[in-house]
């Protein structure tokens, strides 16, 4: 196994494995972390025990976790440089963010936006794993010793809560214990919105899923999303998300796709109606997303293969879990086994 480079700093990200991915997952994280992992040690994951913080299908759980994984290889993840693994496969995680658990205030994690979101959606009973969600987090963050978090705009409160127990728990156990991470906001940030109400990012789990595109879309389904895109008033093909949101998200999820600037895609479609926009928008895409689908659908046929995979990654983390948890315990007081 290739030792990383000293000079490389560290970064780690994960997604969800609920409900398919889409089109957003894809241009606003999975495109980035393929770009990242030539110049730092990348760690990326599906965190399924975060997943389970709603209740899940079981079968649709582990469905749904073989297709992430399967979705970032296919879309270039390299398992030579980049730690590739499935949370649960790491029992360090729980057993972190039990410590965080210790260390967390009621008071910090009832101010987390998310949870606010989510706690009012949730009815009467509000799962505690709900609230703690933002310390198991921070518990994959810090278990690799992470320099640098890849995030959402959503999730930049919890990447700044991380900090704040690291410099605690540093304050009161040493100041190596734990590296002090940061959000890593990438310099062209897609954020794809929904297609039907472009205002709304779009989501795993929306309402209506014909503003979703999610990457197991069929190239007709695609064609069908793009042409009811909701565009906006007027006939200039413009980009300006306050007045212009739908149009303006076109543009943007051209731009991700092929790094052309927005000038140039705006410059191509001077005297174009939005037809033309939404057509050339949903072949962009599906050109995208052919070879990973078909890719991803070789991986998924073979399961014996992915779970090799998957070991072979769990390996690979839980080999750095177990040091930085080891060194934890250590510090806390506990008795070393
Ligand atoms: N909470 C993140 C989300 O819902 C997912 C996540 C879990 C994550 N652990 C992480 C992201 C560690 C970055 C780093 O999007």
């Amino acid at each position: 196994m290739a030792t990383p480079a000293p000079s490389k700093k560290v970064i780690l990200s994960g997604i969800q494995p609920t409900n398919r991915l889409t089109l957003g997952n894809y241009l606003g994280a999975i495109k980035n972390w393929v770009k990242l992992q030539k110049d730092f040690h990348c760690h990326y994951m599906a965190v399924d025990l975060h997943a389970y913080t709603v209740r899940q299908d079981p079968e649709a759980l582990r469905n749904n976790t073989y297709t992430a994984i399967a979705i970032y290889i296919a879309s270039g993840i390299d398992l030579e440089h980049c730690t590739l693994f499935v949370q649960s496969h790491i029992p360090q995680h729980a057993q972190l963010a039990w410590l965080l658990n210790c260390n967390g205030y009621m008071g910090e994690l009832s101010r987390m936006t998310q949870y606010k979101d989510k706690s009012s959606k949730a009815g009467a009973n509000i799962p505690v794993g709900l609230f703690t969600y933002p310390l198991l987090m921070a518990a994959d963050i810090l278990l690799y010793d992470t320099h640098l978090v890849p995030v959402g705009d959503d999730q930049k409160q919890h990447v700044e809560l991380t900090r704040d127990l690291a410099q605690r728990m540093n304050g009161l156990y040493g100041d190596d214990t734990f590296v002090v991470p940061e959000p890593y906001i990438p310099p062209v940030a897609a954020r794809v919105m929904d297609l039907l109400s472009p205002t709304n990012k779009m989501s795993k789990s929306a309402v209506n899923e014909n503003g979703s595109i999610f990457l197991t879309d069929s190239p007709t389904d695609i064609e069908k999303k793009f042409k009811r895109a909701e565009t906006d008033s007027g006939k200039e093909i413009r980009h300006d998300r306050q007045n212009k949101p739908g149009v303006s998200n076109l543009i943007d999820i051209q731009a991700a796709i092929t790094g052309e600037s927005i000038a140039a895609i705006e410059a191509r479609y001077d005297g174009k109606m939005y037809g033309h926009l939404k057509v050339e928008t949903a072949e962009i895409v599906k050109q995208e997303l052919g070879p990973i689908q078909k890719h991803a659908q070789e991986l998924l046929a073979d399961k014996t293969e992915l779970d090799r995979i998957l070991k072979q990654g769990a390996e690979k983390a839980r080999a750095k879990a177990e040091v930085t948890l080891r060194r934890v315990h250590e510090r806390i007081g506990f008795i070393m086994s």
